[in-house]
């Protein structure tokens, strides 16, 4: 590795880079298997037997899952040395960790496109430690077992390098995110026989990931981005930072609940779940004060226009997904009808974009041009077709949201709310909804062409000096 990147602080920043690089690769594949699926919404027997629905859209929502596993580990190797003001522990083991993630995940998605699910599970001796077949966390046990082997290794690398140097509140809260984020996922392990307990469990890892802990790894990521680009004081960041992540957690745990409607739980949730996910809205929404706060505040013109664009955008989008969207259908008596209904999808779709893809490149957008070489900004020409990349992904993201809105109010409207009887059969509610599926396309095929705007931003050649290039 360089020592000669003058744009890193700490040579050892730039094991970032593949984990961004390769983030960005499954970014594109997600996408492509969305398209797929959009595909087969509105024209049934698109590419089957080829490629199933099932199969597309777990495809879909595992490499969702798996590039923004990258894209946080891309940015812990960044961050933590920085903050740490140390190398990290061990460049090496990072790397390493790297390809065993990659050949595994790709290993993984093969996996699903030619082996049959139930002959996966087989192959994979899943009748071991039967642990398949639940949404996000259909992989194999083995490879499960991978991820543990990757995050235990992740942690231990950045833990180390946080133990031996700085601890500001911007490492710990990432430090403690991540940790959760292993922690919870030790659930996926645990399969009870009884669907009830099965579901309980499943939130714990899917539920406590998105509202829980990795709100405190996208918070930190913003802070660590909004305090380079804005030059305000770390005080002032690290208040904001608290009081973030305070509320997330107080409303998040509890608000687990909201899932907890309908599978067979105590009836307290009803209430528990209503009251707490109800406030879930207020750590988004003190992100989007924050953003702003800082920019108005900031004590430098930062050269990085795109950074701070995904900054601000990454907050205001997630507000609208995660609080507003999720606002939306998060109490009981109105969950009752929209329960697993478009309108939820309406709402992991901007949700999960907005916070955490967002974030994701708002830390890829600040980190790159250093990791490349070009120094704290792109140029004018490749930040403008960023800046296209942003737009044309967000815009498209806030239309595929709508479209689904709308189909999920027909939906509700024909087939949940009639009296049993009076009700429409889900096909032919299906049938009803077929142009707003064709608009959720086409809306689809825009954020393609934003994301290939976003990556040909990246054109712009690296300018690292001579010696860097030839030992880089
Ligand atoms: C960034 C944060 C969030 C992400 C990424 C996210 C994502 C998701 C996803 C993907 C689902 C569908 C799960 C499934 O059944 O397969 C879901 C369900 C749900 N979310 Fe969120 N969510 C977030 C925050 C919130 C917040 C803050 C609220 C409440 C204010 C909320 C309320 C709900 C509710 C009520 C459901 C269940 C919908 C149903 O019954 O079908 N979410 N969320
Ligand atoms: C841009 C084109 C995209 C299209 C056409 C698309 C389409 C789809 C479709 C058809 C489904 C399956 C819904 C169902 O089961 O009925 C799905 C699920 C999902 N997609 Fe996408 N998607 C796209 C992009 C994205 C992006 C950018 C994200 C997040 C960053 C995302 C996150 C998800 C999630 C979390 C689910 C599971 C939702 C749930 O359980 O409710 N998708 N997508
Ligand atoms: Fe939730």
């Amino acid at each position: 590795m360089s020592l000669t990147n003058p744009h890193l602080k700490f040579a050892s920043q730039a094991v970032a880079k593949p984990y961004f690089v390769f983030a960005l690769m499954l970014f594109v594949g997600q996408i492509l298997f969305g398209l797929i699926m959009g595909l087969q919404y509105v024209v049934g027997d698109f590419l089957f037997p080829l490629i199933p629905f099932n199969v597309a859209r777990m495809v879909h929502t595992n490499l969702l899952i798996v590039w923004l596993l990258f894209g946080f580990m891309g940015a812990a190797y960044y961050l933590i040395p920085e903050e740490a003001d140390r190398e990290l522990h061990s460049p090496k083991l990072a790397l390493l960790l790297f390809w065993v993630f990659a050949i595994a995940g790709v290993l993984t998605i093969l996996g699903y496109l030619l082996v049959p699910y139930a002959g996966l599970a087989k192959l994979t001796g899943n009748e071991l430690l039967p642990t398949m077949g639940r949404e996000f966390l259909e992989q194999p046990t083995i490879t499960k077992a991978g991820i543990v082997v990757v995050a235990l290794g992740f942690l231990y690398n950045i833990g180390m390098t946080l133990l031996k140097g700085r601890k500001t509140a911007i490492s710990m809260v990432m430090m403690t995110g991540l940790i959760g984020l292993a922690v919870f996922f030790l659930f996926s392990f645990y399969n009870p026989e009884n669907l009830a307990r099965d579901k309980y469990y499943w939130w714990w890892v899917v539920h406590l990931w998105v509202e829980g802990v990795w709100e405190l790894i996208m918070g930190s990521m913003l802070a660590f981005v909004l305090i380079k680009i804005t030059g305000v004081d770390r005080e002032v960041i690290e208040k904001w930072l608290y009081v973030i992540i305070a509320m997330a957690l107080i409303t998040g745990i509890i608000g687990t609940g909201h899932h907890f409607f309908w599978i067979g739980a105590p009836g307290v949730w009803l209430w528990l779940g209503s009251i707490f996910s109800a406030m879930e809205p207020l750590p988004f929404f003190a992100m989007v004060l924050f953003a702003f706060n800082m920019v108005n505040r900031r004590r430098r013109e930062h050269p990085n226009r795109a950074a701070a664009l995904w900054a601000i955008g990454t907050t205001v989008t997630a507000f609208l997904g995660a609080g507003v969207w999720g606002f939306l259908h998060t109490l009981a008596p109105v969950n009752y009808y929209t329960h697993g209904s478009q309108i939820t999808a309406a709402h992991g779709h901007l949700a999960f974009y907005g916070a955490y893809a967002m974030i994701v490149m708002t830390m890829i957008s600040y980190a790159m041009p250093r990791l490349r070489g070009i120094g704290e900004a792109p140029d004018a020409r490749a930040q403008t077709v960023e800046v296209w990349g942003f737009w044309l992904m967000t815009l498209s993201m806030m239309a595929i949201t709508l479209f689904l809105t709308a189909a999920g109010v027909v939906q509700v409207w024909l087939q949940r709310l009639p009296a049993d009887g009076a009700a429409m059969s889900f096909m032919n509610t299906m049938d009803q909804l077929a142009v707003f599926f064709w608009l959720r396309l086409v809306a689809g095929v825009l954020f393609f062409i934003g994301l290939g705007c976003y990556l040909f931003s990246f054109r712009q050649r690296g300018r690292l000096p001579v010696a860097a290039a030839v030992t880089a």
